[in-house]
């Protein structure tokens, strides 16, 4: 690939994973949910900063494939946090310009969120000027997993020459098949993981670690992140020319 220009890179698609709702609120003394809670209204605020600072892509990590293992109570107030955002939300992110979309398995999910899910697609499918993509249910190895099986069946199937099942034909079958790559990820509440999020999609992204927990991150932050990644040589494996 092409190395990039250092004048010219821009966070075009940037992928957060939002970390440290539960400290935040144990640290008050305050239920975790309370902190999931205000990290919903984060996810408000930052999407709404997001246009203006360039970004036409933002994914979200929302809940991963290891966050069943959290207390039924957890679980359940996370999902009916979702319902709540996408009933509330649906409206007012299609006047703002946002198409919502959702990647991870959805098989697991509440019918009702399911329902939800598919509605505020469609809703606003024709919307321009930011893609909000949202991981529910989501696992890197998973998807990988996933699109490995399509392929299989794809070529067990007569549908593909098994010299064609490459780098290109897994890609079109993940559940980001026509989406960019992520140019940033970042992740809040100091934890330095990448914890299964966005791994075949990541191979040359930058990655950013603040110690900011989630409810605490603001649209300013943001933005001093993506000023210091706009100044930072990327080089895909090649040189950077001069
Ligand atoms: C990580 O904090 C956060 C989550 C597992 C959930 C993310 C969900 C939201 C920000 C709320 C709503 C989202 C949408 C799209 C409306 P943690 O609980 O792992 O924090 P901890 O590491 O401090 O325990």
């Amino acid at each position: 690939m092409a190395a990039k220009d250092i004048t010219t890179r821009t966070a075009s698609h940037v992928a957060i994973i939002m970390d440290g709702n539960g400290r935040w609120a144990t640290s008050r003394g305050w239920p975790r949910l309370v902190g999931h809670r205000r990290g919903a209204n984060k996810v408000r605020a930052i999407v709404r900063a997001a246009p203006g600072l360039g970004i036409k892509h933002l994914t979200i990590f929302a809940f991963s494939t290891e966050n069943w293992k959290r207390s039924t109570e957890e679980v359940l107030g996370l999902m009916a946090l979702f319902a709540r955002y996408i009933r509330n939300e649906a409206e007012k992110l299609r006047e703002a310009g946002v198409r919502v979309r959702f990647i991870g398995s959805r098989d697991r999910l509440d019918p009702v969120i399911q329902e939800l899910m598919a509605g505020i697609e469609a809703k606003t499918r024709d919307c321009e000027r930011l893609t909000l993509t949202v991981a529910i249910n989501y696992g890197g190895r998973d998807e990988i997993a996933r699109a490995a099986k399509k392929l299989a069946e794809d070529v067990a199937a007569g549908r593909l020459k098994p010299e064609e099942a490459g780098e290109d034909a897994l890609a079109a079958r993940l559940d980001t098949a026509d989406m960019p790559d992520p140019d940033l990820i970042i992740r809040t509440s100091g934890e330095t993981r990448t914890s299964n999020f966005l791994l075949w999609q990541s191979a040359y992204a930058e990655y950013e670690f603040t110690p900011t927990l989630w409810p605490d991150f603001t649209p300013e932050e943001l933005a001093a992140i993506i000023d210091r990644f706009s100044r930072r040589e990327r080089r895909f494996g090649g040189v950077v020319s001069a």
